[in-house]
C-alpha cells in the first residue's frame, strides 16, 4: 500500500482523513505552534462572516458530563481582516485549507463565497448552515428549499471551488436536506455541527450560557452523529458518489475508525483538540494501523460496515 491513508475529498486530495473543524483551531496559526499542520489532512478555518463580529458575552462555554457547551456566536475577524492578516499566515501551513462561510443573510453568505472562491489559499470552502448559537444561524438548515436557494446562490458567487455544506445533528429529515445542498452545488457535507443544547444553574435558576441555549459537542453526541453517518451514506451518498465528513464527539482514532466505517471519507476532530491538540497526529497514526490490520487502505474501507444480521 504506497499510501494507505491519503484520501480524495471532493477532488481535493488529502495526506489523511483528519480535518481540524471549524471554530476549534482559530485562523490555523495558531494550532501549527502546538502541532504541525502537516499531521492533518485538512484544516478548517474560523468561520468569516463579511463584518467582525465579537460573537456572545461570557459565558458562552461550559464543561458538561459528556462534552461541552458553547454558544460564542460566530465571532471572527471579519472578511477585510481574514483575507488581509488571517489567510496569508494560515497559507504557510503544509496543509489543505478549508475556509468556513456564514452569514445572516444570502448575501452575507455570497460576500465571503465571492471573496473564497477567488482565494488561491483555500482549496474548499465549507457553508456554515448550521449555527445554533446566533438569532439566524439557523434559519436556512429549517427546511429543504431555503437551503437549496442559498447553495444555489453561494455556487454562483464562488465559482467551481469545491463546496462542503455543513448541515445540523437534528435534522427532521436528513435525506431531503443533503439531496437539497447536492442539487443546488455542494460537492460534498459535514455531518454535523454541535446539538441544540441547554445547561441552568439549579440555584440561581438562569441558564448556564449568557445567550440561554447553545450547542453541545464532544464525546456525548458521537454515536449519534454515527447513526446519522450511515443513514446519510446508505440512503443517499453512496449512490450519489458524495463525500461526507464525519464531525462529533471523537476523542480516539476507533471514534475516527466509526465514522469511516459508517461511511465518511474525512473524520473531523473539534471539542478534542481543547484537550490534546496532539490527538490529531494519533488519530492519523491509530488509522493508519488499523488500516493496515484490516489489510486495505482506508479509502477501501469508507463505508464497509457490516450489515447487522436479520432481527427476530
Ligand atoms: C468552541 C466551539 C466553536 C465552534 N465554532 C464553529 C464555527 O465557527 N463554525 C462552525 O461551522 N462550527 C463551529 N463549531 C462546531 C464544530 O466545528 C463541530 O461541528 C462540533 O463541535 C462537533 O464536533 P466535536 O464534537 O468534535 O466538537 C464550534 C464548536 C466549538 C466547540
Amino acid at each position: 500500500m504506497d499510501d494507505p491513508l491519503g484520501i480524495e475529498l471532493a477532488g481535493v486530495r488529502l495526506r489523511n482523513p483528519v480535518i481540524a473543524a471549524a471554530g476549534t483551531c482559530g485562523y490555523g496559526a495558531e494550532f501549527d505552534r502546538v502541532l504541525p499542520a502537516s499531521e492533518l489532512g485538512a484544516i478548517t478555518l474560523k468561520s468569516i462572516t463579511p463584518e467582525p463580529r465579537e460573537g456572545n458575552k461570557p459565558w458562552r462555554i461550559l464543561d458538561a458530563k459528556a462534552g461541552m457547551l458553547n454558544a460564542i456566536g460566530l465571532a471572527n475577524c471579519g472578511l477585510d481582516a481574514f483575507l488581509r492578516e488571517k489567510l496569508p499566515a494560515a497559507a504557510e501551513m503544509d496543509t489543505v485549507l478549508i475556509g468556513s462561510i456564514a452569514g445572516h443573510s444570502q448575501e452575507d453568505y455570497c460576500t465571503v463565497a465571492e471573496a473564497f472562491g477567488g482565494a488561491e489559499a483555500l482549496s474548499m470552502v465549507e457553508v456554515n448552515a448550521s449555527c445554533p448559537n446566533t438569532s439566524d444561524g439557523r434559519q436556512f438548515s429549517a427546511d429543504p428549499s431555503a437551503l437549496g436557494e442559498l447553495i444555489e446562490q453561494i455556487r454562483q458567487a464562488l465559482g467551481d471551488k469545491p463546496m462542503l455544506v455543513k448541515l445540523p445533528p437534528d435534522m427532521a429529515d436528513p435525506l431531503a436536506m443533503c439531496s437539497a445542498a447536492v442539487d443546488a452545488g455542494a460537492n460534498g457535507l459535514t455531518l454535523a455541527n454541535t446539538w441544540p443544547a441547554l445547561a441552568i444553574d439549579v440555584e440561581t435558576r438562569c441558564p448556564r450560557l449568557s445567550r440561554g441555549t447553545g450547542g453541545f459537542s464532544g464525546p456525548g453526541i458521537h454515536p449519534m452523529v454515527v447513526k446519522l453517518v450511515r443513514e446519510v451514506y446508505e440512503q443517499f451518498a453512496q449512490k450519489k458518489e458524495v463525500p461526507i465528513v464525519g464531525l462529533g464527539g471523537v476523542l480516539d482514532w476507533e471514534d475516527a475508525a466509526e465514522f469511516v466505517l459508517a461511511g465518511a471519507s474525512g473524520v473531523g476532530l473539534g471539542t478534542a483538540l481543547f484537550v490534546d491538540p496532539a490527538l490529531a497526529r494519533k488519530c492519523a497514526r491509530g488509522l493508519k494501523k488499523w488500516a493496515g490490520r484490516q489489510g486495505q487502505p482506508l479509502h477501501a474501507l469508507i463505508g464497509a460496515m457490516e450489515e447487522p444480521g436479520a432481527s427476530l
